[in-house]
């Protein structure tokens, strides 16, 4: 088992060097693989930090070079390298700069694949689930990530590959991607490993808004003390810190960054205007929430303030959530 498990992280290595190989020695590779990352303004740094590559424009260019190595197809397949479809099989990524996503150990454990062609459906191409691979206990550039989640005491958490290599290229390292998915519980235990603080840095858009109010509760519940940024519409993380640079960008996130719950209060509350069935809800909610942080003092803190932003008496915000905790439990 543990055996397998090596010679996927064999084959994932070598498809990783493949991959960077092809984009850096073969004209096609540096044409469209390069000329891609550098016309978004990405460094041959962050290129190189990150291990990014290129896929061939090919069935089986891949496969054929893997199977001449002596990698065995079975392992190919269970890497999540090649698809076998009936008689045929041929590579998983083709056409596509390529993003190793790489575990704790920095070992590369999967790929994500973006297209280069627009509107072509998915944009990113990730690798499937494997033996090596669970997606739900993964966050991209937590390798290159952690020591600067230590230092700085805080996990910037982003939506996207390119968010992460941006901020990384400005300067700012302490951030990881959820990759375009709710946060996870195994996710949120990876960071906590490094740092209690979380900033959620969403997509300015109506989804990354939402994005960024599913999944916050499991955080709380860990014990972290988690922020929100929004972005101004149209931006993310990559495209606003290229607009700013690195140091105004910086000074944005600590100018806008809210507490979550205030955060999560005021967006709910702007729906429910004087209408009192659905602010009766958003109170619950938001109790909901607040009943999930483990520490009593900053529970105590979050009812009376959620207490003024909601104008009802503390008292009943903080027995609603005790009823709430009973029923958990
Ligand atoms: P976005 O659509 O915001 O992409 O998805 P992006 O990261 O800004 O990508 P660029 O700038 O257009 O290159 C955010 C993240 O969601 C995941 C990826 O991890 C992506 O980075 N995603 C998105 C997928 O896995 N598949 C998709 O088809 C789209
Ligand atoms: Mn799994
Ligand atoms: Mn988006
Ligand atoms: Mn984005
Ligand atoms: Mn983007």
């Amino acid at each position: 088992k543990q055996e397998h498990k090596e010679s996927l992280f064999i084959a994932l290595n070598y498809a990783k060097d493949f991959f960077i190989e092809k984009m850096t020695k073969t004209s096609e590779g540096k044409s469209v693989g390069i000329g891609y990352f550098k016309e978004r303004g990405f460094h041959n740094q962050t290129i190189e930090n990150f291990e990014l590559g290129y896929s061939l424009n090919q069935w089986d260019a891949f496969e054929k070079a893997a199977l001449q190595k002596g990698f065995k197809e079975d392992i190919l397949e269970a890497a999540g390298l090649i698809m076998r479809k009936e008689d045929r099989k041929y590579d998983r990524f083709r056409s596509r700069v390529m993003f190793p996503i790489h575990n704790l150990a920095g070992r590369v454990i999967a790929f994500g694949a973006r297209t280069l062609k627009k509107d072509d459906k998915p944009k990113y191409l990730n690798s499937p689930e494997t033996e090596v691979y669970h997606k739900s206990d993964v966050l991209y550039g937590i390798f290159q990530a952690k020591n600067a989640l230590r230092m700085e005491d805080n996990a910037l958490l982003v939506e996207g590959y390119t968010d992460v290599l941006s901020l990384h290229q400005s300067g700012i390292e302490n951030v990881v991607a959820s990759s375009g998915t709710a946060l996870t519980e195994g996710q949120i235990k990876l960071v906590k490993r490094f740092t209690n603080n979380m900033t959620v840095l969403y997509d300015g858009d109506e989804a990354g808004i939402k994005a960024s109010l599913r999944g916050t509760d499991l955080i709380l519940e860990q014990g972290m003390d988690v922020r929100v940024v929004v972005l101004p519409e149209g931006q993310d993380p990559d495209s606003y810190c290229r607009e700013l640079g690195g140091q105004r960008f910086k000074e944005y996130i600590d100018k806008h960054a809210r507490d979550f719950i205030l955060f999560k209060t005021d967006v709910l509350l702007k729906g429910a205007e004087n209408d009192p069935i659905k602010k009766a809800n958003v109170t619950r909610d938001i109790v909901q929430s607040i009943a999930k942080i483990p520490d009593p003092i900053k529970q105590s803190v979050f009812y009376k303030e959620c207490a003024k932003l909601l104008n009802i008496p503390e008292e009943l915000l903080i027995s609603e959530g005790e009823k709430i905790k009973q029923k958990v439990i």
